[in-house]
């Protein structure tokens, strides 16, 4: 048993933009079931609702540069988790996570590298720690914080730090005369060290710093070192090369089960399907597109980002528009793709449906209602919703690019491999003929419902990181 403290930006349930949560959400508990002890810090942001919560610590003091603050530790206990809030109302107490109407807070180096601060502080004096496991350029400052800050103190002597990249394309970017803010000297400003084209480089940092990196699919584990995925980082990473491993993030059958989805007013399994084509009813009128269930109905759950590939949509929207299907949109992020939907569902209404907005209860009916489900992203480090997708017997169309590849073969979905609109809309229309042969249709669904991405497999790759770090602990 080893006793790990993960440091995160965001945990699901208690603050959530995207698959980040939902790792931070379930590898934890996934961990203790494997008989490791873990606690997981993040800010209580002014969304988080925590009643109930045990105080543990009510004034720690955390000093960073020229300014000290003074933060509560808070606990909640969550399958066996300990899930420990840094409340300090002057850096978290707002409604954003890292911003607010589409701008982010000008200050948000000083409120992640204090996140980083309070970890550390948490592990001398409240939760001690074999590992720190950072999660995203958020928690970047941790190890060089514990190598350069507290190279001397006791209580973290022997601490490995495990750094996890989610998104390369995240990188936490800040001016660098910034640095005698986060109490960091520099000696440490060089560009063997978290220095980036004269900007401190929160990401970097954790990469060059850590004793290991690992990242959410082996595929991806391997794009990240070339440039074109490195992301201007991948040099950095081939020099790490050795220690980087790639990890598959599993899916949390508990929340994405449709057999037992409390979002669904009708379940449904490999065995009986017929639930499925109540959810497609119901989602056809909830969405108000035309009630015609021979047409294929084409899913598309997602933040509004660049990666995510939605520009080749918009690139064969007429010829989609005369295709025999629907589409149904949720999703919200830059203003860009937001408008684009908006008015693909205002030309179109009898083919797009488009809901701007985050709204989980509609992501379910979504992944339950539709035939196929749409990722053509730019680069995908894991992925979850394609996993969801295939326990729910919605056919995933994918670009070949990390965990999207690892995750959707030929025999469960279609997949493409030039980030071109004529590869996406090639692919679309093979999976339309495809559904002509209702038959090879089904068969399709069932093998992708058959597959098993549950989170024991991944707990159990990190789990073995652990012990080559620091051994199997008594
Ligand atoms: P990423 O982390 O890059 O956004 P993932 O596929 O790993 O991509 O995870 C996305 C998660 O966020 C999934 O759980 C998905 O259901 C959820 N999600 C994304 N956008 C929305 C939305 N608008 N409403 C509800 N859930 C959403
Ligand atoms: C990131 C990635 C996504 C991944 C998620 C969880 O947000 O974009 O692909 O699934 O993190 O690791």
């Amino acid at each position: 048993m080893s006793r790990i403290l993960m440091v995160t930006s965001e945990a699901a349930p208690f603050a959530k933009t995207g698959g980040l949560a939902d790792v931070l959400g379930a590898l934890p508990p996934a961990l203790v079931k494997l008989g490791e002890e873990v606690s997981v810090v993040m800010p209580r942001y002014g969304s988080v609702r925590i009643d109930g919560a045990e105080r543990l610590a009510p004034e720690m003091p955390l000093s960073l540069g020229p300014r000290t603050f003074t933060a509560a530790i808070d606990q909640v206990e969550r399958e066996g988790v300990r899930y420990l809030f840094v409340d300090c109302p002057p850096l978290y107490g707002r409604s954003g996570i890292y911003g607010e109407w589409g701008a982010e807070y000008l200050d948000n180096h000083i409120r992640f590298g204090a996140l980083n601060l309070a970890a550390l502080e948490i592990a001398r004096k409240i939760s001690p720690a074999d590992i720190f496991h950072a999660h995203d350029w958020p928690a970047g400052l941790l190890a060089p914080y514990l190598r350069e800050l507290y190279a001397d103190d006791p209580a973290l002597a022997g601490a490995k730090c495990v750094m996890t990249i989610h998104n390369l394309g995240y990188q936490g970017n800040f001016p660098g005369y910034l640095l005698p803010d986060l109490g960091l000297s520099s000696a440490v400003f060089t560009p063997r060290g978290l220095e980036f084209w004269g900007n401190i480089n929160f990401l970097k940092a954790g990469i060059v710093w850590s004793d290991e990196i690992t990242t959410v699919s082996p595929t991806y584990a391997q794009e990240i070192q070339t440039p074109q995925y490195g992301h201007g980082l991948d040099g950095v990473l081939r020099d790490r090369a050795a220690h980087i491993t790639g990890i598959l993030n599993g899916v949390d059958y508990a929340e994405w089960d449709p057999e037992n989805d409390p979002h669904l007013q009708n379940h449904f399994s490999a065995r009986n399907l017929s639930g499925k084509r109540f959810a497609k009813q119901a989602l056809l009128r909830e969405m108000k597109l035309p009630p015609n269930e021979k047409r294929p109905l084409i899913g598309i759950v997602s933040r509004f980002a660049g990666q995510k590939g939605f520009d080749l949509v918009a690139g064969i929207a007429p010829e989609l528009a005369e295709l025999d299907l629907a589409v149904a949109v949720l999703g919200s992020g830059e203003p860009l793709y937001e408008q684009m939907f908006r008015t693909l569902a205002e030309k179109y209404p009898q083919k797009f449906a488009v809901q701007i907005g985050y709204d989980e209860g509609l992501a379910h009916r979504i992944e339950a209602a539709a035939d196929m489900f749409l990722m053509p992203s730019q680069y995908e480090p894991c992925g979850l919703s394609q996993m969801y997708s295939l326990r729910y017997g919605t056919v995933p169309i994918v670009r070949a690019t990390g965990g999207l590849d690892d995750t959707v073969d030929e025999s469960t979905g279609f997949k493409f491999s030039a980030y071109t609109p004529e590869a996406l809309l090639d692919a679309i229309r093979l999976a339309l003929t495809a559904w002509q042969d209702r038959k090879l249709w089904l068969e399709r669904m069932r093998r992708g419902m058959a597959k098993d991405f549950s989170w024991e497999a991944a707990a159990a790759g990190y789990q073995r990181l652990y012990r080559n770090l620091v051994g199997p602990q008594v």
